[in-house]
């Protein structure tokens, strides 16, 4: 059955197509640290027997946070707390990535933005459509767009020295990169506002500098590739688009490109397979792809493997109700 296929990405061998996508657990410390009850999760993910275990979005930014028990890779001191996570995962025959965010203070809770430490930063002064709130961010100084790419390999760098065998850049579900490729969120002037590869270029700065830094680690991005979901139509980044900011990863040396929705987040009953057969055809097998929503049986992630929709299949809430029935997909015959 295919799903138990191995698949080898810069000569790290994945044992099967099955990922662990990225769940937050709110588990860690204020610091940012993971806690007993992170491993206690993380062994659960580990009962799904997936093959790829992506960890939930860790913040390269105090102000990057979205909530106050985020992890978080943005001081070395934080490191060693990192590395019983990635060894867990490695033991158990997995390949341990780490999810790398920044989420751009307009999704930051309540909680956080509260905190008089804390500085809700955004591409434009506008509030984030996915939240209640409606706080109106401050718009990022063209200096502050110019750290990204630092505070992201900076935040590889611990991942890796904890133990992590890549890292993958979150840009979608409308938290900052994903803010910044939407023109609803986006509404700047300068060059980082205005025509898709203005708006995408934050996400490519921050790519290149990762590839150029970290050759044989994995890198991977997460894309938001519309703002509406596959099916629907509406205002914002249209899938045409998407697919061209896929195009353009692919040739800037990504590894694998997990497949999402942007501003309008994951839940819809549909997944996002027609995305992902779009970015399939896109970058013509220069990198893996990985999609992730609502696979809920054997049958439907053989049919995704074997269609061409991708080549690498995500479970993200199954993790959470039963994650050892997933690991039952792969010993059907
Ligand atoms: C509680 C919860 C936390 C999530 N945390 C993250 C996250 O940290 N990063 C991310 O990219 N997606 C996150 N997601 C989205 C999932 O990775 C996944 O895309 C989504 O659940 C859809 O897949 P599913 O239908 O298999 O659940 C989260 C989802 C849930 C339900």
């Amino acid at each position: 059955m295919l799903p138990r296929e191995p698949l080898e990405i810069k000569g790290v061998r994945i044992p099967n197509r099955l990922v662990a996508a990225p769940v937050a657990s709110a588990t860690a410390t204020p610091e940012g640290r993971p806690t007993e009850g992170t491993l206690r999760r993380v062994k659960e993910i580990l009962s799904s027997c997936a093959g790829l275990v992506i960890m939930e979005h860790h913040a390269v930014h105090p102000w990057g946070r979205a909530r106050v028990r985020q992890m978080r890779l943005d001081s070395d001191p934080l490191v060693e707390s990192h590395r019983e996570v990635a060894s867990l995962i490695e033991i158990s025959g997995a390949v341990p990535l780490v999810q790398l965010n920044h989420a751009g203070g307009s999704v930051a809770d309540l909680e956080l933005l509260n905190d008089p430490t804390f500085r809700c930063v955004a591409p434009s002064p506008v509030p984030n459509p996915m939240r209640e709130h409606r706080v109106v961010p401050a718009e990022m100084t063209p200096g502050e767009v110019e750290e990204l790419p630092d505070l992201f390999v900076s935040a590889a760098r611990r991942a890796l020295e904890a133990g992590y065998r890549g890292v993958q850049v979150h840009c979608c579900h409308g938290y900052l990169l994903g803010q910044f490729l939407s023109p609803i969120t986006n509404q700047r002037k300068d060059r980082y506002g205005g025509g898709l590869m203005n708006r995408a270029r934050p996400l490519f700065q921050v790519v290149d500098a990762l590839a150029g830094a970290f050759e044989d680690a994995i890198i991977s991005v997460r894309l938001g590739v519309a703002d509406f979901f596959p099916g629907s139509s509406g205002p914002g980044l249209t899938p045409e688009e998407g697919v061209r900011v896929a195009r353009e990863l692919a040739s800037l040396g990504v590894d694998v490109i997990g497949i999402s929705g942007n501003l309008c987040g994951y839940d819809t009953p549909l997944g996002f397979d027609d995305y992902s057969r779009l970015v399939m055809e896109a970058v013509g097998g220069r990198c893996a792809v990985e999609c992730t929503g609502m696979v809920r049986s054997p049958e439907r992630a053989e049919r995704m493997l074997r269609s061409g929709v991708c080549h690498l299949v995500g479970v993200g809430r199954p993790l959470l109700s039963n994650p050892s029935s997933v690991a039952q997909w792969l010993s059907q015959p």
